[in-house]
């Protein structure tokens, strides 16, 4: 049993490769490197670059290897990037994954774990938010993954193709023995943000608003540790193994925390003073997102060991202080 990683050199990918590695799993990792890093990748996997839109590379890799199965991380995720370029968004998420079904459908690979997001969502109407509640994306990003989950569900109407959506709220902190970690250029994140301002390598932060509707008037997010992320991933690919019908699941931890309490937070952990200033509302944040993820508990026994938001931003201080530049390679 070969398990193919699409995107296993970015951030959530290569902790989850880095799971499913200790898990026992043979992994391959296939990514294009555009804004993943080779560093990430752990060194049980086997590595092949290349881009998922491209078919004839994909069969190259499909032919080599027997895969059984495909945990698809690979795409584009700057919900602001996405507003000024939803082109890209669409061609590399959208196309991305038309072009993977039909070369899975070639090599008669049935089975599929996809990252979506709760930016297909949009603006809730109540909280939280549960996977029956409607999908209305206010941005190109949202939108794109909403269309691959329809992609997704029509391929299995029809070729029979089993997949898991899990839809991850607020990803954060790092793995714990601090070997990998986040690393976007741009960083747009808040929390390696602030974290990037305690070490020293950026400047000031700005909060995003503080006239919301909520407690402190600061948006309201429900974060979830990245490797509890990436072992929901084992647990949805054994969903699939053992038969049962495709699905979406929502992760995260129920719990929101404002941007002002995630700032007090990491001005705990680090000890560090962290200058910041309230500055203009970013467009299309919506104002809480908060998940329910009972579903996922119940059905995939997902239990997620980190439920302390100072233990979270633990492991992403260990990361970021440890590696100021990241992993180095921009
Ligand atoms: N924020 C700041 N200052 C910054 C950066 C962010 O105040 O410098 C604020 C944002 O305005 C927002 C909060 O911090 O209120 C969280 O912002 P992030 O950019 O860290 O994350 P988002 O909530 O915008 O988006 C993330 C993922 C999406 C996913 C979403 C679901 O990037 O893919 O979580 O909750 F859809």
């Amino acid at each position: 049993m070969t398990i193919a990683v699409l995107g296993g050199a970015g951030y959530i990918g290569s902790h989850t490769v880095a799971q499913l590695v200790k898990a026992g799993e043979d992994v391959v990792v296939i990514d294009s490197l555009i804004t993943g890093h080779k560093a990430a990748i752990n060194p049980a996997a086997r590595f092949y670059q290349g881009d998922v839109r491209d078919r004839e590379f994909l069969r190259s890799v499909f032919s080599k290897e027997k895969i059984d199965g495909i945990i698809h991380f690979a795409a584009s995720s700057i919900v602001p990037e996405s507003m000024a370029d939803p082109l890209k968004y669409f061609d590399n998420n959208t196309y991305g994954m038309i072009a993977l079904l039909e070369v899975m459908n070639e090599f008669g690979i049935k089975q599929i774990v996809f990252s979506s997001t709760a930016a297909t969502y949009g603006e809730p109407k109540q909280v939280p938010i549960k996977e029956t509640d409607p999908q209305v994306p206010t941005n190109p990003y949202g939108e794109s993954k909403l269309a691959m989950e329809k992609i997704m569900h029509w391929s299995d109407v029809a070729y029979g193709v089993k997949f898991v959506a899990l839809r991850y709220f607020n990803v954060a902190g790092a793995m714990p023995d601090g070997s990998i970690g986040e690393d976007h250029h741009p960083e747009t994140h808040l929390i390696p943000i602030i974290l990037q301002v305690a070490a020293g390598t950026r400047d000031g932060l700005q909060i995003f608003g503080d006239d919301y509707d909520t407690p402190d008037g600061t948006n309201v997010r429900d974060y979830v540790h990245v490797v509890d992320l990436a072992d929901a991933h084992i647990l949805a690919l054994n969903y699939l193994r053992a038969g049962h019908d495709s699905t979406a699941f929502n992760l995260g931890s129920a719990t929101g925390f404002s941007n002002l309490e995630i700032l007090k937070s990491a001005r705990e952990v680090t000890g560090k003073t962290i200058p910041a200033e309230i500055g203009p509302r970013r467009p299309g944040d919506p104002s809480t997102l908060i998940a329910a993820s009972d579903k996922a508990r119940d059905v995939l026994g997902w239990t997620p060991n980190y439920d302390n938001i100072n233990d979270i931003i633990a492991t992403a201080w260990k990361w970021h202080e440890t590696h100021p530049e990241g992993f180095g390679d921009r």
